[in-house]
């Protein structure tokens, strides 16, 4: 089984995610934190809470952290995932108290008492994982790789230029990637490139939703929320694309490339500004001197595969 670690905004792509992470038999669940993202905080530790306790993981620790990014203010998405963040479907409630620890100490004991390496796998702005890699940046020797949704080679969405995890706390994204280029962690961008394709028809999603069980109820209303406020008969399981590809590589094809984070920027800002070019050098320099971070970003997808995998493991067939 693959140990890994959840980073999350939940978020109703995220719950999808958590619900695969929870219940797939190849992962190791050993931990999720939070941060604020398509929702504030304390909303996104109550369902991340909520959605744990459905799939009947209430093992798994999960702590809350940073509530805003590094350096600018917090820019929620309530109008995508509802004022909940779960798409208000009733589905948030639980008793169960988050972790006394805050998200970067969890991180750190996790990761410190791991004796094999631990796939970590952020859905949501890397501000917790930023501050990891400031505070306590000898708890990276244990990650043997990072799996992140966010960027894009081609397209935005919170801009025309950014997808929104990068955009919302860009310098969080910088940071995280030169200390992977550091300590040598590979990493793979499961971004806008790839992140529609695995989609599910709002026919599954009613099959799903009608079912006895609480978690597949819970996963099919999550679609066909989506269904709705899109317009459309089909949704995208977004963030569980990324663990899909934690479970099962095959169904994406990568390309190392460079890519750097925009900084600056009016209409480009969070932009990953990934190098297509067959790359001899480079006529621009970091004005840092950071390190560059080369990694695998997912270009081509398998949609249906990773589709059928996220519904099997959710209707527990
Ligand atoms: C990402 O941003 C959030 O809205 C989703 O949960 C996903 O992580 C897509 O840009
Ligand atoms: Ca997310």
């Amino acid at each position: 089984r693959i140990p890994v670690v959840m980073d999350v905004d939940t978020g109703v792509d995220d719950a999808c995610a958590l619900l695969l992470a929870a219940l797939h038999p190849a992962v190791d669940l050993r931990a999720v934190t939070c941060v604020g993202g398509n929702t504030d905080v304390a909303q996104v530790t109550r369902n991340t809470l909520a959605v744990l306790e459905i799939a009947g993981r209430d093992d798994v620790p999960v702590a809350r952290g940073a509530e805003r990014p590094l350096i600018e203010r917090a820019v929620h998405a309530r109008h995508v995932h509802g004022d909940d963040g779960m798409g208000d479907l009733g589905w948030v409630h639980t008793d169960r108290e988050p972790d006394p620890r805050h998200a970067v100490e969890l991180l750190r004991d996790v990761l410190g008492d791991a004796t094999e390496p631990i796939t970590v796998v952020p859905t949501a702005p890397m501000t917790n994982l930023a501050l990891l890699a400031r505070t306590y940046p000898e708890a990276l020797r244990s990650v043997g790789r990072i799996v992140f949704m966010g960027g894009a080679a081609q397209r935005g969405n919170a801009t025309a230029s950014a997808e929104f995890n990068v955009f919302h706390d860009p310098e969080a994204t910088a940071i995280v990637l030169e200390a992977a280029a550091e300590h040598g962690i590979p990493v793979t961008m499961y971004g806008l490139d790839v992140f529609y394709d695995p989609t599910v028809t709002r026919a599954e999603a009613q099959q799903l939703a009608a079912s006895t069980d609480d978690m597949a109820r819970l996963a099919g209303e999550l679609i066909e929320f989506q269904c709705e406020r899109f317009g459309s008969e089909q949704a995208t399981i977004g963030d569980a694309g990324a663990v899909c590809a934690v479970i099962d590589p095959g169904g994406i094809q990568t390309s190392a490339l460079p890519v750097r984070v925009e900084l600056a920027g009016t209409w480009s800002r969070g932009r990953t500004i990934v190098d297509v070019r067959d790359w001899s050098g480079d006529l621009a320099h970091d004005p840092h001197g950071r390190a560059d971070a080369v990694i695998d970003v997912a270009l081509e997808i398998d949609g249906r595969r990773y589709a059928d995998l996220w519904l099997e493991t959710v209707r527990r067939t």
